[in-house]
Parts: C-alpha cells; structure tokens; sequence
C-alpha cells in the first residue's frame, strides 16, 4: 500500500494503475480518518468489487460549522494507515488542508431539496462543504464506483443527488451501518463519549429499534416521530438535537401510512455533553406490512 499527500501523485499513481490494468475498476472510499470498522466494511466491499482501491484521508474545514469540533476532531495517522492496509487498500491520499484549498474557493456544490431537513436544518452550510470535497476528490481519482455508510443516510441521498444532477460519471455505492455488538453505531466521535454518556448512547439504536413495532401498530409518521422524542427526552444525559421520519431518499415529511413500494428514514441526532452522535434506520412498506 502507497501513502500519498499530493495531488499529482495520486493521479499518477491512478493513471498507471489504469494504463496497465484497462478492465480494472478504480473504488474510492472518502473518510475524515480515525478510521473504525465501518469505515474498514467500506473499503473492504470496494477490495472485493475494484482492482484499486482508494482510500482518501481528510478532515475537511469546510465541512465544520463554527463552534464544532474541527479542532479537536480525533487524528491518528499512522493507526489510519495500518488499519487501510489491513482491510486492503492499495492506495491512501492524506492531503494537508493547503493541497486541497490552496487558496480561499470561489467555487462550491450546493445541493437543495434533500439538505432541507435533519443534519442540513441542524448543520447549516455542512453539506455545502461536504459536497464540494466530495466533489474535488471524484474530479481528482475519477473513480468507477464510491463508497458511502449509510449511518451518513442523508450524504449518501445528498452525494446521490450531486452525481446525478452534474452527470458525474461514478456509482455511488451505500453500505451498510456497522454497529458496537450493543448496537451502538460506530463513529469516530465515540471516542468523546464518557462512561456514562457512553452507556446513555444506546438510546439511539435502542429508540430506533422501536420505531417498526410502532409503525406495525398503525401510528402515523409524526406520532411515530413523537414515540422517538420521548423517548430521548427520558435519557437523563441525552439532549435532542432532532427525531424525525421521512421519505427516504427524497427526505420530504410523508403522508399518510407506509405503503408497499415507499421507504421511510427515521432519523436521530442527539447531543451527549459536547459531542453528538446520529443514527437512523430505513424501512420499506412491504417489510412493514408484512408484519401487520
Ligand atoms: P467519515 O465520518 O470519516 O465517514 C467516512 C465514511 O464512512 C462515510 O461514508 C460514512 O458514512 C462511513 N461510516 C461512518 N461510520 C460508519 C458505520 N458505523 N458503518 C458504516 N459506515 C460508516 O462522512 C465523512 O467522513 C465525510 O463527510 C466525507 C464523506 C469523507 C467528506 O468529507
């Protein structure tokens, strides 16, 4: 496995990849590092479809809200790289901040419709930033296919949206949210967490596990939605930032019941002291009705 901090060299490195390799797809997986077992499930799926994988390493600033947690978002290099190795990667990018901004951008990928709720409500700007690197590293790998958990649901409908509108020539790839044995979804944010709020995070999972037997027994969306919050609210330490369901992947407010060909997200963010964690799972009206 190459490690790489320029620009130029992973285009080189991806250019003789190809010129030798014709048939071969090239797989990117885009992560911010302090890399877990989900970020690993990501690369190992693009291991097992691309001849290359890609794996790029970049806390991107302009992703990061004022008052968030740019600073002191975890970093560990060289655990990163040991751990892309491990699962498989051929090729790791780690630009500094001055390779991928050189210069303040006048240039950005803004997506509507989809970043109107959840985490584009509560995050404002967040997506903008999220949607111009993803957009630069797609312009500089130029990958077949990218990889995407769908613990990020909204990115993934987001990053979606982005590559159909500009006719980006890449299949994004959603994958499965890996979870702790006890349910709680890995983060690299999970490390923030104290003992105590550690213990109180399952409520996430825990709220969201409740939300089919709900659903089941008739409740609409919103008092479904409200079952979520309550839930939450009772958590001593836990600090709702949103609960909601909606339509996935449009992520519009639904109407009337699940149907048979419709899939709904419920969808949670949460705040423990400082560090707030999201999680959401996707239900499909057959699954649901099936169980009625
Ligand atoms: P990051 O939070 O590092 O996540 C990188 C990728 O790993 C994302 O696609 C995310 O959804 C996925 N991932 C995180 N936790 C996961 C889990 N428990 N199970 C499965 N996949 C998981 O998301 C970002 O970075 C950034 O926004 C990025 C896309 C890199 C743009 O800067």
């Amino acid at each position: 496995m190459r490690v790489v901090t320029k620009i130029s060299e992973l285009r080189d490195e991806i250019q003789t990849f190809r010129s030798t390799h014709s048939d071969a797809k090239v797989g990117l997986v885009p992560t911010m590092g302090f890399l877990h077992e989900g970020h690993a499930s990501l690369i190992r799926r693009s291991v097992t479809e691309c001849g290359l994988t890609v794996v790029s390493i970049f806390v991107n600033p302009l992703q990061f809200g004022p008052g968030e947690d740019f600073e002191r978002y975890p970093r560990d290099a060289e655990r990163d790289t040991a751990l892309a190795e491990a699962a498989g990667a051929n090729l790791v990018f780690m630009p500094a901040v001055a390779e991928m901004y050189p210069r303040p951008l006048a240039t950005r990928v803004l997506v509507s419709g989809v970043t109107d709720r959840l985490c584009g409500a509560s995050r404002p700007g967040h997506f903008d930033g999220v949607g111009t690197v993803v957009s630069k590293l797609f312009h500089i790998a130029m990958p077949d296919r990218a990889y995407f958990g769908m613990k990020d649901a909204q990115q993934v409908a987001v990053i979606t949206t982005m590559v159909q509108d500009l006719d980006m020539p890449v299949e994004i790839v959603p994958c499965e949210t890996v979870r702790e044995p006890d349910g709680l979804a890995l983060s690299s944010r999970n490390v923030y967490l104290n003992e105590e709020e550690r213990v109180q995070a399952l409520a996430l999972s825990r709220t969201l596990s409740r939300v089919k037997g709900w659903l089941d027994d008739g409740l609409s969306a919103q008092e479904t939605a409200e079952r979520m919050r309550q839930q939450i609210n009772d958590v001593p330490l836990a600090e709702l930032d949103y609960a909601e369901i909606l339509t996935f992947p449009e992520l519009t407010v639904p109407e009337g019941q699940l149907t048979s060909g419709t899939r709904w997200i419920a969808a949670l963010a949460v705040r423990f002291g400082r560090t707030r964690l999201i999680d959401n799972r996707i239900f499909s009206g057959d699954e649901v009705s099936a169980h009625v």
